[in-house]
């Protein structure tokens, strides 16, 4: 019989308490309001007019094929999905230098999983210190502390205006060393939505290039900013000027797959030779991390990817998603002076100008659910209840404010 009380457990009395992810909570809060005309802000998922979050009909017309052809379930591999990859990697950086022999990377759980990765990559590295633009997504430094490194942060973006402060990065990236990393956000900026210009992301690259910092960048929104091309773009002016990079992509977002868990680490190395070496170390990584990525959401995007009527009907259905965003953007920012930011912000998620107490009195008052920083996903709005919003909002502010 198996003894109670046993003293020898010292390891699990030993934790610590830890509160539950805020990000997280928030689902629970929107459920367990039972207003019918709640709005939900705060959950990072595209909703389109309707408040859903559909299946896209090109990822059930690739899980439909992938039901009748595929012929077993045995294991891929640790780098998981080969095509799926090199596809991924097209679509970040161009079919250019995405067949460059410097060009590597596995498939991942998910851009979380990608990130993780990235850091241990980094890790093993000798990485010095992790410069991150803050606001940031609240998972970006605890993954990055979570493989033993530390985390510097610093303010990237001007809350006055909304805008990416390029002279305030610039200042605080100038203090970086030789073996740093710097974790960038490539498009559609989350919590702000602020991204910078072209021309500003060439700055960044030629500073870290100075500095011998290597760039890591998230691309998790690739399409829901301005387009496939144009979301790439200040990635791509980054790797034209320090020429190496590791990139997590996400499809999680742009092939509205969330729970699949599908994502890439892409590795840009000084050479074939640095990239074989890379590619061997994530390998060895990945053994250790996940074993194996799963399986499903990958070859529905290796699918999707590789049959042109397919990918055309997916780049319908993202540039729906997209012009929706933007459309609720326009009609935001049009509703008041100090919400024009929102207008000439990109992707999924702004800052709403008002404070920590405020998001709590919208919440409570007015069955508004946005995260306690004050982001809102902005895809919870729709035609019908945009105008609701704005009342709401002009009511938890104070009249001098606005
Ligand atoms: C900026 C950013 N990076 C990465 C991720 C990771 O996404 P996933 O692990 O679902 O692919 C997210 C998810 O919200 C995100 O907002």
């Amino acid at each position: 019989m198996m003894a109670t009380g046993t003293k020898s457990a010292h390891i699990l009395e030993a934790l610590r308490d830890e509160q539950p992810d805020q990000l997280l909570a928030l689902i629970d809060d929107y459920r367990r309001d039972a207003r019918e005309d709640k709005i939900d802000l705060g959950v990072g998922v595209y909703r389109d007019e309707a408040g859903e979050t559909p299946v896209l009909d090109a990822v059930k017309a690739a899980e439909r094929r992938i039901l009748e052809t595929q012929s077993s379930k045995s294991y891929l591999g640790s780098e998981g999905d080969p095509t799926f990859t090199a596809a991924v990697t097209r679509l970040a950086l161009g079919a250019g230098l995405a067949s460059d022999a410097r060009v590597t990377g596995v498939q991942t759980p998910g851009g979380t999983g990608a990130l993780r990765l990235a850091a241990e990559v980094a890790a093993r590295g000798d990485c010095g210190r992790v410069w991150l633009g803050e606001p940031s997504w609240p998972n970006h430094a605890p993954i990055f502390s979570a493989a033993g490194l530390p985390v510097v942060a610093f303010r990237s973006v001007d809350p006055g205006s909304g805008r990416f402060d390029l002279a305030v990065a610039l200042e605080a990236l100038s203090e970086a060393r030789l073996g740093d990393c710097a974790l960038l956000q490539a498009s559609c900026h989350n919590p702000t939505g602020a991204d910078p210009d072209v021309d500003q992301w060439r700055e960044i690259g030629r500073l870290l290039a100075q500095r011998g910092v290597l760039p890591i960048l998230d691309l998790a929104y690739q399409g829901l900013g301005d387009g496939i091309e144009q979301d790439a773009r200040g990635l791509r002016a980054v790797l034209e000027e320090t020429g190496q990079a590791l990139i997590a992509y996400s499809c999680n977002k742009n092939f509205g797959l969330y729970r699949e868990r599908v994502g890439a680490l892409i590795g840009v190395a000084a050479g074939p030779s640095a990239a074989a070496r890379l590619k061997a170390n994530m390998l060895v990584l990945t053994r250790a991390l996940w074993s194996m990525p799963p399986d499903h959401g990958a070859a529905v995007v290796r699918t999707i990817l590789s049959d042109p009527a397919l990918e055309s009907c997916w780049l319908r259905e993202l540039s729906m998603m997209r012009e929706r965003l933007r459309s609720i953007r326009r009609t935001v920012a049009a509703g008041h002076p100090l919400l024009e930011p929102i207008g000439r912000q990109r992707g999924l998620f702004s800052m709403l100008p008002i404070t920590p107490v405020q998001v709590v009195e919208l919440r409570t008052r007015h069955g508004i659910h946005a995260a306690p920083s004050g982001r809102a996903n902005l895809a919870g709005l729709s035609r019908t209840n945009v105008e609701r919003f704005l009342r709401s909002l002009e009511a938890v502010v104070e009249q001098r404010q606005w």
